[in-house]
C-alpha cells in the first residue's frame, strides 16, 4: 500500500508526492531542515554536451543541458562567501578548475551549493548516494569530503553494464560510479533487505557444499593457512560488495526505456532504497528526471518528494506508476490525466522551521556602486562607524576604551572587489584585522572568531 500523505513528521513542509518544477536550487532553500531519510541524486555528470530524448517516445522533446562555464554559471556571491564559509570546499573547487577546466570549476560550484542545502535538509540519520561518472566523480568526491566530512563517507559503488558503444582507442568505459555518504555515523544501513544470491562456484568459495541438519544448504570456506572454516548459508542473501554487476544499463528494446536520455534501472535505485531506508521513509531526488527514484520508492511503500527542471517530468511519472498499477488516474481539467494525490507544482513552500539555510552566500548581495560626488576621507569613515557602533571591534565585539585600538578595513576585501566606500568598511581590532587579512569577508571573520573562540564573552549581537 501506497504510504498515507501528507507525510508525517513534524519536518515535512510538502506533502507525499510532490513533484517540484523549476529550478532545485529554489525549492531545497526552502526545504525544512532534517526533513528527509534518503537522497538519491542523479544529476548532469559535466559530460560538455546536450542531451535530447529518443524521438516518438515517452519522454520525446526532453532534453536537457549538461555544459558549464565560470561566466554564465557561478555568481561572484557564491565564490565570496564559499570561501568564507567553507574554505576548504572552495579549495577543492579550485583545485578542480586548475587540474581540469574553467568549466569544471563551475559544475562543481552548481553542485557544491546544492549538495550543502541537500546536506541540511537530510535528518541526523540520513544517507545521500550521488550518481556520477568518471568524468568528475574525483572531484565531486573531494567536494562531498568537504561538505559531509571524510568520515562520512560510505562507499565508492562501481556500478558496472557493458552494453552501448565502446572505443577502439582505449578499454570500454562501463561503469559509473555512486557516491555514498551518511549525515553523521549513526545511520539506517540494512544490506541484506539489498542482498543478492550467493555465488557457489568453486572460484568464489573454494568450498565445500553441504546440507546441516536442519535441512539448510551451506557452503564452507577453509583458510588454508589456520585450517579455520567459515560457514555461509546458501539460502540467506549476500549483501553485494561495492562493485555491482547483474543490473546492465537500459538497452533500446528494454521494456522499462521511456526514451529519456540517461534514463537509469530502476532495479538500481531499489538496491539503494532497500539498504537504506525504511518503508514509509521519505526518499528525495531533486534531479528527478522520468522519475526512477520516485517510482522505486512509489513500488517499495517509501514516500518521496522530487525534483526537475524538465517541463513533461510530471506527464511522464504520471503515465509510469499508471502502468506499474501504483496510482489510480481522475481526469484533470488541465487535460492531463491526473491523480489526485500527486502535487505538481512551482510554488516554492513556505519553511516552517527555524528557517536555517545551509548556503547563506545564495542570497544574492545589493552590490553598492561607488556614488558619485565627494569621497568620504579615512577619517570621515572612521568617524562615521565609531558612532554607529561604538567603541567596538565589529570582528569580535569587544569594547575599548580608547578608539585607537581599532582599524578601519574593508568587509569584502580589496582583492575581491570590494570597495572603498563606507559600505563596505568596518572597525576591526589589531587581532581581528590581522585574521581577516584579504582571505574573509566580516562574517567569514565572524565565524572563524566564533570556531577559535575569539569572540567576546557575552551575546554576539551584532550580526547574529
Ligand atoms: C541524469 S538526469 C536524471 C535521470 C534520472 N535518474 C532517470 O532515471 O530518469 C538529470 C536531470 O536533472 C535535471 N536537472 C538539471 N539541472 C537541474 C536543476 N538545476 N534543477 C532541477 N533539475 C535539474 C535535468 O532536467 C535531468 O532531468
Ligand atoms: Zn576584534
Amino acid at each position: 500500500m501506497p504510504a498515507e500523505s501528507p507525510a508525517p513528521g513534524n519536518c515535512a513542509n510538502w506533502q507525499n508526492r510532490t513533484l517540484f518544477h523549476g529550478d532545485n536550487l529554489w525549492f531545497l532553500r526552502a526545504m525544512n531542515s532534517g526533513s528527509v531519510d534518503l537522497i538519491a541524486i542523479d544529476p548532469p555528470f559535466n559530460k560538455g554536451k546536450d542531451f535530447h530524448a529518443t524521438p516518438d517516445s515517452l519522454a520525446a522533446g526532453a532534453r536537457f543541458q549538461d555544459r558549464w562555464s565560470w561566466e554564465k554559471d557561478v555568481h561572484q556571491e557564491w565564490i565570496d562567501q564559499l570561501k568564507d564559509d567553507y574554505p576548504r570546499l572552495m579549495e577543492a573547487i579550485e583545485s578542480a578548475q586548475h587540474a581540469h577546466s574553467e568549466g569544471m570549476g563551475a559544475y562543481l560550484c552548481f553542485m557544491a551549493v546544492r549538495l550543502l542545502e541537500m546536506r541540511r535538509i537530510l535528518k541526523p540519520t540520513g544517507s545521500i548516494y550521488l550518481h556520477c561518472d568518471p568524468t568528475a566523480s574525483h572531484y565531486l568526491k573531494a567536494a562531498m569530503d568537504a561538505i559531509f566530512g571524510y568520515r562520512q563517507f560510505r562507499n565508492e559503488i562501481i556500478w558496472c553494464y557493458n552494453v552501448g558503444g565502446k572505443s577502439r582507442h582505449h578499454w570500454g568505459r562501463k561503469h559509473d560510479v555512486i557516491l555514498y555518504y551518511t549525515k553523521s555515523r549513526k545511520y539506517h544501513f540494512d544490506g541484506k533487505a539489498a542482498g543478492i544470491p550467493r555465488d557457489t562456484g568453486k572460484k568464489s568459495f573454494g568450498g565445500r557444499i553441504g546440507t546441516d541438519k536442519d535441512g539448510r544448504p551451506y557452503q564452507d570456506k577453509i583458510v588454508r593457512a589456520t585450517g579455520k572454516i567459515y560457514r555461509y548459508y546458501l539460502d540467506e542473501p549476500k549483501i553485494p560488495e561495492d562493485w555491482w554487476t547483474g543490473i546492465n544499463s537500459l538497452q533500446s528494446g528494454s521494456k522499462e526505456r521511456l526514451g529519456y536520455p540517461t534514463q537509469k534501472p530502476l532495479a538500481l535505485y531499489e538496491r539503494i532504497l532497500k539498504a537504506s531506508s525504511n518503508e514509509g521513509d521519505i526518499v528525495f531526488d531533486p534531479f528527478a528526471g522520468c522519475a526512477t527514484t520516485l517510482v522505486a520508492a512509489e513500488r517499495l511503500d517509501r514516500q518521496w518528494v522530487g525534483m526537475d527542471l524538465w517541463d513533461e517530468c510530471k506527464n511522464v511519472i504520471v503515465q509510469r506508476l499508471r502502468k506499474e498499477g501504483l496510482i489510480q488516474n481522475t481526469d484533470h481539467p488541465d487535460g492531463y490525466l491526473f491523480p489526485k494525490d500527486i502535487v505538481f507544482t512551482d510554488q516554492i513552500p513556505e519553511r516552517t522551521d527555524d528557517k536555517e539555510e545551509a548556503a547563506p552566500f545564495l542570497r544574492v548581495k545589493v552590490r553598492v556602486k561607488e556614488p558619485e560626488g565627494p569621497r568620504w576621507s579615512r577619517r570621515q569613515m572612521y568617524d562615521h562607524l565609531l558612532e554607529q557602533y561604538g567603541c567596538k571591534c565589529q570582528g569580535c565585539d569587544r569594547e575599548f576604551d580608547d578608539p585607537r585600538y581599532l582599524q578601519l578595513d574593508h568587509n569584502t576585501p580589496r582583492s575581491d572587489g570590494g570597495i572603498n566606500h563606507i559600505s563596505n568598511r568596518v572597525l576591526l581590532c589589531g587581532p581581528c584585522n590581522q585574521l581577516k587579512s584579504n582571505i574573509y569577508t566580516l562574517s567569514g571573520l565572524r565565524r572563524e572568531n566564533r570556531r577559535r573562540g575569539y569572540m567576546a564573552p557575552g551575546k554576539d549581537t551584532l550580526f547574529p
